[in-house]
């Protein structure tokens, strides 16, 4: 199959779609590959790494889009390149498509076979092209969080750690789930004293089989967060409710019974952010205060690490990607159940039931897609 990776044109997104060691398999599997020019810089990936796997490097996204089978990206299709999708071709990416009604149409009148990362699902119940990014941003929460607590940045000047005589920073994490899990486990290795609250039993039993005495388990009430808030230094904002907007468990009230100077990282922001005060910020000015407290929410963490974001995508992505590849998209999906959750949008019919929910368009399963 010849597949394509165009250089990612969304304002400040530096990760690519295929790393040249992900175009390396592809090649051993008997597939060609070009890769725009510059499509891997961001990351730290240059032509000539791409051209020594075996890729060929071509001038522009039209060449790209003209000439290959499959697209392989990583952010959704801006309008521009969504007029250069056509019908028989596959789009493997994220999408994103149940708030975003243009690029739903664009990509109903494109024909094209197009396959959402985030709906791609596992055999254990997860989101498997979704859960590195969660760990990215969770392992990063910790580090920016640590920054945000400096004197300069606006914060109460702790050190997450302390020093011998002088208490750990207090670090409250809201939601255990992947997130959650990989933020504690870099707040634990800087030294805070860390507290994840959830209200699933399961992953309290989870944290604490993992964890041990090195961190708190507490059962989520109302209570039990207004008491944590209180005391927290740097508190995460971690918890997920699947398909629905996050919870908001830190209340404007309960935000000013915070130690002035405190810190917020919220990175379910996403999902509109797990405080009322949140809303979301960039990299490019990714703080501000509300009542003596500092918010973070960046609606995009693992940007600021793309590398980093980039083979933590690919390893997640290969797989499937490769049985793309080998098999055409028809028999990758009938043979997994759980790559066709991909399928979002097929020859102009949406092939996901929230997708078409959400913007009131007809529905037709994957399923009866691929029977003809
Ligand atoms: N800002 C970013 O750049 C970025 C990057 C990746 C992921 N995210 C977002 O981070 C959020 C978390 O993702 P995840 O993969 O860790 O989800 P997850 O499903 O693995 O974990 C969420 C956890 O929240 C818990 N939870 C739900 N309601 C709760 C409540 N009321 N009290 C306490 N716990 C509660 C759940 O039990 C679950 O354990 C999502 O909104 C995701 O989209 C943001």
């Amino acid at each position: 199959m010849r597949i394509g990776v165009p250089k990612e044109i969304k304002n400040n997104e530096f990760r690519v779609g295929l790393t040249p060691n992900s175009v390396v398999e592809l090649i051993h599997h008997g597939h060609e590959l070009c890769v725009e020019t510059g499509a891997g810089v961001g990351s730290g990936l240059s032509d000539a790494e791409y051209v020594a796997a075996g890729a060929k490097i071509v001038a522009t996204a039209d060449e790209i889009f003209s000439e290959a089978e499959m697209i392989v990206k990583v952010k959704e299709p801006l309008a521009v390149e969504r007029r250069k999708l056509r019908r028989g071709q596959v789009l493997f990416t994220y999408l994103h498509l149940a708030p975003d009604l243009d690029q739903t149409q664009d990509l109903i009148a494109s024909g094209a076979t197009c396959i959402a990362y985030e709906t791609v699902t596992s055999a254990q119940g997860g989101l498997p092209l979704l859960t590195p990014m969660s760990e990215v941003a969770g392992r990063l929460a910790p580090q920016v969080g640590a920054h945000a607590l400096e004197k300069a940045a606006g914060g109460r000047g702790v050190l997450l750690g302390g020093v011998p005589g002088v208490p750990a920073a207090e670090v409250v994490i809201l939601g255990g789930g992947v997130s959650g899990a990989n933020a504690a486990t870099i707040a634990i290795g800087m030294g805070a004293n860390v507290t994840v609250v959830d209200r699933s039993s399961e992953v309290l039993k989870r944290l604490d089989a993992q964890f041990g005495a090195a961190m708190h388990t507490v059962y989520s009430t109302r209570a039990t967060i207004a008491d944590l808030v209180k005391r927290a230094d740097l508190l995460i904002g971690a918890v997920l409710v699947p398909g629905a907007a996050a919870p908001k468990l830190i209340t404007r009230d309960l935000l000013k019974t915070m130690k002035q100077g405190a810190v917020i990282v919220d990175i379910a922001i996403d999902q509109g952010g797990c405080c009322e005060t949140s809303r979301a910020t960039t990299h490019a000015d990714p703080t501000y205060v509300v009542d003596g407290v500092v918010h973070y929410c960046v609606a995009n963490m693992p940007g600021a690490v793309a590398r980093t974001s980039t083979f933590a995508l690919n390893n997640a992505t290969l797989p499937f990607t490769i049985a793309l590849a080998n098999k055409g998209w028809r028999q990758a999906l009938r043979d997994d159940p759980h790559l066709r959750n991909g399928l979002n949008v097929h020859e102009g019919k949406v092939t996901c039931a929230p997708v078409a929910e959400a913007h009131k368009l007809a529905y037709v399963s994957a399923e009866s897609v691929l029977a003809n």
